[in-house]
């Protein structure tokens, strides 16, 4: 039985959204005609209007012009094509700033920044808080009822260039926060460990924000912060959703940042009507940048996992902001669309329509370039895109369906990335390797938070869970008590919520399920590396190696040099009717993880279906029109699937398809499958 069809983003758009920002106040209004019939042109059938327009809705305080922007719905309406108005408050006006000077952010160091550029407000400013809501309710109050919309887009991208703030009013706000957190002094005191360093407070205005410190500061008290923050961020959406509801029904989102480190969009789900988020992957690395989408993709899709998503944002050409801006290839930003409905999405979106002809964004390219569409290698795309998209409606609501997942938490990340470690670690680059190997296996992934309910899936990586706490950490071995299966990575389980270090062992309260405890550490200089075996072939460990005691844990692999050498490296442990294995030390290469990662999916039995050749990425979507296979070639040169116990007929171009099927770079097939 097929998974149930997920719900339709609305059904008054009942097919994939193609479009993206649209920026007409930038712009007379006789081009806006021109645009209608470009949009027509490219089959795009959603504009994103009004992101950065608060400055020409609200001119002076208080007196608003809607008119232009009533006329630039209008117009869209009479063309057929749908609108996801934003609410316009992502950069408030230079005469908000003049107005309420306290709203402005101040850096950890204690300069205030100013207006000039964009988003010049302080999360935790009160007065932005209210005057964004009030524009969003008076957005709301004014076209709840056009016809043209289909969504909201509240703010945009929150906390991409400030996502704190050290200003008087954010440090009252971070006080009011630990009280309703902590309760009492006395709580907070010992959650932060503060008898150490002599930081213990005796009254709740000492509390600072970290701000700049002589030395280290407290890691329970940045961690802290960093919750504090994620939720102010958040807070600004809830208040703008809380004015959109007063007048309108229709579904919310707002643009999130994949793996964006200071917002924990686990939290934010459960206020997010669909996901949605901006994909800007590393434009020179064509492979290493699909990865890492598909990975984004896959964690956005986990935030709201009972909805499709939609790719909110992606660059036509290239962008001016990465050290070098690389223009796409031609057919690599259809190859990446594709990617992002293969992971799920049913919209996709650029930034932005028409390039801009001033501001610091005039050299990222539109689809509309300055040169005008005719000739245009780009526009020629897009439309194409346009075109093969309004045919491929039977795969809205389809979904991924996956056994396996890997564990995500953003807190695990601010504690892991804190300073004061024998070792530097990076998490991102963690959960990247071990989703590689995934990938290249053509084994689809979930990301999950610790907490996650685990029950559907069959193996669980959790790669340097550093932090869990007991609630989250008693879910974990419950699942693997009821025939779970959890791969666990080095450094994990040594801290709780608070940054206090588990004692009898790490990983803690995960120690049981491993079935042994490490009793210390060995972080090793970046040229030097031990020798090590995993199941008789070798395995060398460089930057991070542990020292292990079994405690029933059989041994898969040891260290053969070094302090440590006779020691177990790899280890697997039956507890309850499930199975867990750890590896104490990172891998050297690449390619020693991923064979460590082969043998825990071969014992599971999970397999790919499709062989694929190199740089070939499979994916699926399963729904109530059938199955649909999606075979990519994310490579810079020839490769192939093949398709033995499955074949199918194209969605794109008609044909039936199985055997070996060759792929040239960035080519795309969307197979119908059957047996
Ligand atoms: C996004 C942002 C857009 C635009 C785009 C350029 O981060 O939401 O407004 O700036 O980047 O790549």
């Amino acid at each position: 039985m097929p998974p149930r069809p997920l719900p339709l983003l609305n059904p008054a758009l009942p097919v994939i959204w193609y479009g993206g920002d649209y920026n007409p106040e930038q712009w007379p209004e006789e081009v806006w005609i021109e645009d209608v019939r470009l949009m027509k042109e490219a089959g795009i059938n959603l504009a994103t209007v009004g992101v950065f327009a608060w400055s020409r809705l609200e001119p002076r305080p208080g007196e608003f012009d809607f008119g232009w922007l009533d006329r630039v719905l209008d117009l869209l309406h009479a063309h057929g094509i749908r609108v996801c108005l934003a609410t316009a408050t992502a950069s408030p006006p230079p005469w908000f700033v003049h107005r309420h000077p306290e709203s402005a952010p101040v850096t950890a160091e204690g300069v205030r920044l100013t207006y000039g550029s964009r988003q010049c407000y302080s999360p935790a400013s009160r007065a932005y808080r209210e005057a964004a809501a009030t524009l969003a309710g008076r957005m709301a109050e004014r076209y709840a009822r056009h016809p043209a919309l289909v969504a909201w887009h509240i703010n945009n991208e929150l906390g991409c260039h400030v996502a704190e703030c050290h200003g008087e009013e954010s440090t009252r706000g971070f006080r009011e926060w630990l009280r309703r957190r902590h309760g009492t002094l006395d709580a907070l005191n010992d959650a932060w460990g503060t008898a150490f360093w002599s930081q213990g407070y005796s009254s709740w205005e000492e509390i600072n924000t970290p701000r700049r410190t002589p030395y280290l500061p407290n890691g329970a008290q940045a961690l802290d912060f960093r919750r504090y923050c994620s939720d102010l961020l958040l807070d600004i959406y809830r208040a703008e959703l809380a004015a959109v509801r007063r007048h309108s029904e229709l579904p919310a989102t707002t643009n999130l940042m994949g793996f964006h480190r200071p917002t924990d969009y686990f939290s934010w789900g459960p206020d997010l009507d669909f996901a949605s988020w901006d994909a800007y992957p590393e434009p020179h690395d064509t492979l290493g940048g699909a990865i890492w989408a598909g990975f984004s993709h896959d964690l956005t899709r986990g935030v709201r996992p009972d909805r499709p998503w939609v790719l909110m944002e992606q660059a036509v050409a290239s962008t001016n902001w990465n050290a070098c801006g690389m223009t796409k290839p031609p057919g690599r930003m259809r190859a990446l669309s594709y990617q992002a409905l293969a992971h799920g999405a049913d919209g996709i979106l650029f930034f932005q329509f028409r390039t801009s002809r001033y501001g610091m964004e005039k050299f990222l390219p539109g689809l509309v370039p300055h040169g005008g569409t005719k000739g245009s290698r780009v526009w020629g795309e897009v439309c194409r895109l346009g075109a093969e998209l309004a045919r491929l409606g039977e795969l809205v609501g389809s979904q991924a369906a996956n056994q396996v997942a890997i564990l995500v938490s953003w807190p695990n990340r601010w504690g892991l990335e804190q300073a004061g470690k024998p070792q530097a670690f990076d998490y991102p680059a963690e959960l990247l390797a071990v989703y590689e190997r995934l990938w290249r296996r053509g084994i689809g992934v979930d990301m999950v938070p610790p907490g996650a309910n685990l029950a559907a899936y069959s193996l669980v990586f959790a790669p340097c869970l550093y932090q869990i706490g007991e609630a989250d950490a008693a879910r974990l071995l419950a699942y693997v008590e009821g025939g779970g299966a959890l791969a666990l990575g080095w450094f994990s389980g040594v801290v709780d919520e608070s940054e206090r270090a588990h004692l009898g062992g790490y990983p803690g309260p995960l120690a049981a399920a491993i079935g042994a405890v490490v009793e210390e550490w060995h972080a090793l200089p970046p040229n030097r590396e031990w020798a090590g075996e995993i199941g008789g072939r070798p395995c060398a460990v460089r930057h991070w190696a542990e020292a292990v005691h079994t405690r029933g844990a059989e041994v898969l692999g040891s260290f053969r040099e070094g302090p440590l050498a006779g020691r177990p490296l790899a280890l697997r442990h039956r507890h309850g009717r499930g199975l867990a294995w750890y590896l104490a030390g990172k891998p050297s290469a690449a390619e020693d993880l991923g064979r460590w990662i082969d043998c825990i999916l071969e014992e599971r039995g999970l397999r790919a279906e499709i062989a694929a050749g190199p740089d070939v990425e499979v994916a699926w979507r399963v729904g109530g029109h059938g199955r649909f296979l999606f075979l990519i070639n994310h490579g810079e040169a020839p490769s192939h699937v093949r398709l033995h116990a499955v074949e199918g007929a194209d969605l794109l171009d008609g044909k039936r398809y199985r055997g070996n099927v060759p792929l040239q770079p960035a080519e795309v097939r969307v197979l119908r499958a059957g047996a």
